[in-house]
């Protein structure tokens, strides 16, 4: 497996939820390949200053069907992902799907969550499948939770209070950083055989180890040098917490979810699928955490 072949492909990528956590770093990782970038964003105008000149902006939206058609206009490949805040597979993902088949997309690259096979109910799954039903050859990058959640959601009791406050009791999990991620997808996305070789491949996307929360708070400590505890609230003080700074119930309870699922110990299994498509390690815990030490300063 090569990590630098150069794009064999005409058209362009399309880049769905290209202003967000691991889109932004498909693009930056797509452009740094020399290919033909389309970053799809609900508001081209306010999105304008987040890209480099050479990336085109579209207006899309999943709950705008009338923006797909230009979005889709000469584009060969597609990063997929589903916004959390879109809900509605069958309304709004998996007719993107199909427009995206009609239109000429001949592989896509969905950003799915590890473990999404067990779970046939989960909205992940859902569009796994509606990708295996259609003809273009898909690509599954089954991710673990990502580094970047600890400053994007929990940066404010790191920074103020001098502690990781999530509800994981002594469960491990395989942190990946989504900058990995975002690269991984550049390099399925300007494969030379135009991903055919990775048709309905899944890649479960890690980091390099699993680490319970105490770990993680050494690692903060070390890097950040000050000392960050980890809390360990019950779910209920975890809850309030999260509701009283603003999250609504329902990001709480998928909160709650998945730092159930670590306290479970069903969030800890690491894979070497990063390094055998990046040809490198993965990020590291430590290095992420030295790489984003503005957000968590007090
Ligand atoms: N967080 C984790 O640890 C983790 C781990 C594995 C998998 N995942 C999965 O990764 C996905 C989220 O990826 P992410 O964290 O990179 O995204 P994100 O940071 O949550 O950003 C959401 C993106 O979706 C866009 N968006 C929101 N509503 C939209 C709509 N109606 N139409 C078009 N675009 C819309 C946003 O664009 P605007 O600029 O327009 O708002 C933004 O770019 C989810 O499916 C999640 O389950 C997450």
């Amino acid at each position: 497996m090569t990590t630098d072949a150069p794009s064999a492909t005409s058209g362009a990528v399309l880049v769905t939820g290209a202003t967000g956590t691991v889109g932004s770093h498909v693009v930056s990782a797509l452009a740094d390949r020399d290919a033909q970038v389309r970053a799809a964003v609900r508001d081209p105008a306010g999105a304008a200053d987040e890209f480099a000149r050479t990336v085109e902006l579209v207006e899309f939206d999943f709950e705008r069907p009338e923006t797909w058609g230009q979005a889709l206009a000469d584009v060969d490949r597609l990063f997929l992902m589903r916004p959390p805040a879109v809900s509605d597979v069958k309304r709004h993902l998996t007719p993107f799907v199909d427009a995206a088949a009609r239109t000429g997309v001949e592989q896509v690259t969905y950003l799915s969550v590890l473990g999404a096979e067990k779970n046939p109910l989960l909205p992940h799954r859902r569009v796994e499948r509606h990708l295996e039903s259609t003809d273009v050859a898909a690509t599954f990058l089954r991710a673990s939770f990502f580094m970047q959640n600890l400053h994007e959601v929990h940066a404010e009791e790191v920074a103020s209070r001098d502690e990781i406050f999530v509800p994981a009791g002594d469960g491990a999990t395989s942190f990946v950083d989504a900058r990995d991620v975002g690269e991984v997808a550049a390099v399925v996305l300007t494969d030379a055989d135009r991903g055919s070789g990775r048709r309905n491949r899944a890649y479960d996307l890690t980091g390099p180890v699993a680490l319970d929360y105490r770990q993680v708070a050494a690692v903060f400590s070390a890097v950040l040098d000050r000392g960050i505890e980890y809390a360990d609230p019950s779910v209920p003080e975890f809850a309030w917490r999260m509701h009283r700074r603003g999250f609504d119930w329902g990001y709480v309870a998928v909160m709650v979810g998945i730092y159930t699922t670590a306290r479970l110990g069903l969030a800890d299994r690491v894979t070497d699928d990063v390094s055998r498509v990046l040809d490198r390690d993965p990020r590291t815990l430590r290095e992420y955490v030295a790489d984003y030490a503005d957000e968590f300063r007090r």
